[in-house]
C-alpha cells in the first residue's frame, strides 16, 4: 500500500510499504478514506519529538471503512468509522476512569520503558506518533491496523460525509476538552492563544459552553478572521501588547481562564522566545513555551489555565511563582478522545457544532509530502488539510468553506 512516512526533519515521503495485518483478536483493518495533517504532526516534521524512526508511517487523524476484523472485534466489514488518535484498551484503571490517553496497556514495554524514564510513568499509545507512544503505524496511509477496535472507533452514519466527522479523531474533542478544562462559568471571559484548528475548535466549544466573551490571539490574519467569524474578539500579537490588551479588555482583571492552543513551537520575537529558539536549535531544549508563559501572566488571579498544546519535556523560565501566587488551576493532557466522540457526533448531527468551516485544502495522499511543506511554511493560507486516498468515494464538495473564502479574499487582495 501507499503511505506517508517520516524520514527525518522536514523529510516526509510517500512510500510503498507492506499492507497491515490483523495481529490481535481485537484488531480491525481499515481502508482509509480521509486523513488530516495536524499541528502535532508539525512537531514531528520539525524533529522535536524523540524516538521517531526513518520509515515510520505518519498520521493520527483518520477514518475509513472496515475491511477486516479480528475474532474479538465488535466492528463489521463495510462499516464507516472514525478512529480516536489515542490507542486505549478500555479495561485498565485509567480507561475505566475515561482517562483514555493515559491507558496503561496500549504501550508495550519495549517502547514504554523510555517514556517511564522521561515522564515518571509509562505513556499511553497513540497512532503515528513516535515509539515513545507505542510506535503504532499511523493512518496517513491506504490501510491501517486499529488495535482495540471494540473500544475506540465510532461508527458514523452515511448521511454525514467524511469532512463532517473526520475531526472526531482528534481536533474536535481536543478543542472541546480544552474548553472543558477551562471550567467555564456563565459570564466568563476566555482567552485562547493560537487560532489553528485546535484553537478554533476551543473557541467554538467555549462559546457553546456559555463563555460570555472569547478573545483569540494569533498573528495570521486568515486564522484570526476565522476566529472572529466564530464570535471571538481578536488580538494580533504583532500589533498589540497582548497582556496590556487583555487587561484593557477586561477592566484590569484579566481573563477568567486562558487556553494555550500553541504548544511547544511558539512563534514571535520576544526575548524569552528567541532564547528558547536558540536552545532548541542547539538541541539543548525541546520547549518554546512563550505563549504559555504569557497566558499564565495574563490570567486573572484565581483563574484557570487549560493546556491542550503539546509539550515534550522540561521547560525553561516557567512562571512557577506567578502560577502559585495568583492561585491558578492548571488542567492539561493528551485528549481522552473516546470520552467525547459520541456526544460530539450527536452535536454534529444536531448542527450544534460546525466541523468543516476550517478546512482550507483537500489533496490526495500522494500529494502528502508537499502538503506537509505548505502546512509548515504557509499557515496563513493553509488552515487545515484533508488528504483523500484513492479509495475515497465521490467528488469533494465544490462549495467554498469559510476558510477557503477568507484565504481567497486575502490572496486576491495581496
Ligand atoms: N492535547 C492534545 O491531545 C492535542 C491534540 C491535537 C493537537 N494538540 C496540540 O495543539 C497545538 C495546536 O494544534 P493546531 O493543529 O491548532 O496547530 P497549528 O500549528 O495549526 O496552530 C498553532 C497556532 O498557534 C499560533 N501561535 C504561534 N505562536 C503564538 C503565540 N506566541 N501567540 C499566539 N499564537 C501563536 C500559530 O500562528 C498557529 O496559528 C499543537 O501543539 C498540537 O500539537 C494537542
Ligand atoms: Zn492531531
Ligand atoms: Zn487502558
Amino acid at each position: 500500500m501507499r503511505a506517508l512516512t517520516w524520514h527525518g526533519r522536514h523529510d516526509v515521503r510517500v512510500d510503498t510499504v507492506p499492507d497491515p495485518e490483523i495481529a490481535n483478536p481485537r484488531d480491525a483493518i481499515l481502508k482509509v478514506t480521509s486523513t488530516a495533517i495536524c499541528g502535532s504532526d508539525l512537531h514531528l516534521y520539525d524533529g522535536y519529538i524523540p524516538t521517531m524512526r526513518a520509515g515510520d508511517i505518519l498520521g493520527h487523524e483518520f477514518m475509513g471503512e472496515v475491511v477486516e476484523t479480528g475474532s474479538k472485534s465488535t466492528l463489521k466489514k463495510g462499516q464507516r468509522v472514525v478512529v480516536p488518535f489515542t490507542v486505549s484498551c478500555g479495561n485498565c484503571f485509567f480507561c475505566k476512569k475515561q482517562q483514555y490517553s493515559a491507558c496503561d496497556n496500549s504501550n508495550p514495554s519495549e517502547t514504554s520503558d523510555a517514556s517511564m524514564m522521561l515522564m515518571g510513568h509509562e505513556m499511553g499509545g497513540a497512532f503515528g506518533y513516535a515509539h515513545l507512544t507505542g510506535g503504532y503505524a499511523g493512518g496517513q496511509a491506504e490501510y491501517v491496523r486499529v488495535p482495540y477496535s471494540d473500544v475506540g472507533p465510532i461508527v458514523v452514519p452515511d448521511h454525514l460525509d467524511d469532512d463532517q466527522v473526520l475531526f472526531l479523531s482528534d481536533i474536535l474533542p481536543t478543542g472541546w476538552m480544552a474548553a472543558e478544562n477551562a471550567q467555564i462559568e456563565p459570564g466568563d471571559t476566555i482567552a485562547v492563544w493560537g487560532c489553528g484548528p485546535v484553537g478554533l475548535f476551543a473557541i467554538q466549544s467555549a462559546l457553546i459552553m456559555g463563555a460570555a466573551r472569547v478573545i483569540a490571539i494569533d498573528h495570521f490574519p486568515t486564522r484570526l478572521e476565522l476566529a472572529k467569524k466564530l464570535g471571538a474578539e481578536i488580538i494580533h500579537y504583532h500589533q498589540a501588547n497582548v497582556r496590556d490588551a487583555l487587561n484593557e479588555m477586561t477592566g484590569g482583571i484579566g481573563p477568567d481562564a486562558v487556553i494555550d492552543c500553541v504548544g511547544m513551537e511558539s512563534h514571535g520575537l520576544t526575548i524569552d522566545n528567541i532564547a528558547d529558539q536558540v536552545k532548541a536549535q542547539l538541541y539543548l531544549a525541546t520547549e518554546r513555551p512563550h505563549a504559555l508563559r504569557q497566558a499564565i501572566l495574563s490570567c486573572r488571579k484565581g483563574g484557570r489555565v487549560s493546556i491542550p498544546g503539546v509539550y515534550g519535556g522540561f521547560a525553561d523560565k516557567f512562571p512557577l511563582g506567578q502560577l502559585m501566587e495568583k492561585g491558578l488551576t492548571v488542567k492539561t493532557g493528551q485528549t481522552h478522545v473516546q470520552k467525547y466522540t459520541k456526544p460530539l457526533l450527536e452535536m454534529i448531527e444536531e448542527g450544534k457544532v460546525d466541523t468543516t468551516f476550517l478546512i482550507s485544502h483537500h489533496a490526495s495522499l500522494e500529494a502528502g509530502p508537499e502538503m506537509y511543506k505548505h502546512w509548515h511554511d504557509e499557515q496563513n493560507s493553509y488552515t487545515k488539510i484533508v488528504l483523500k486516498t484513492a479509495m475515497a468515494k465521490g467528488a469533494v464538495e465544490e462549495t467554498r468553506t469559510p476558510a477557503q473564502e477568507i484565504i481567497h479574499r486575502e490572496l486576491s487582495n495581496a
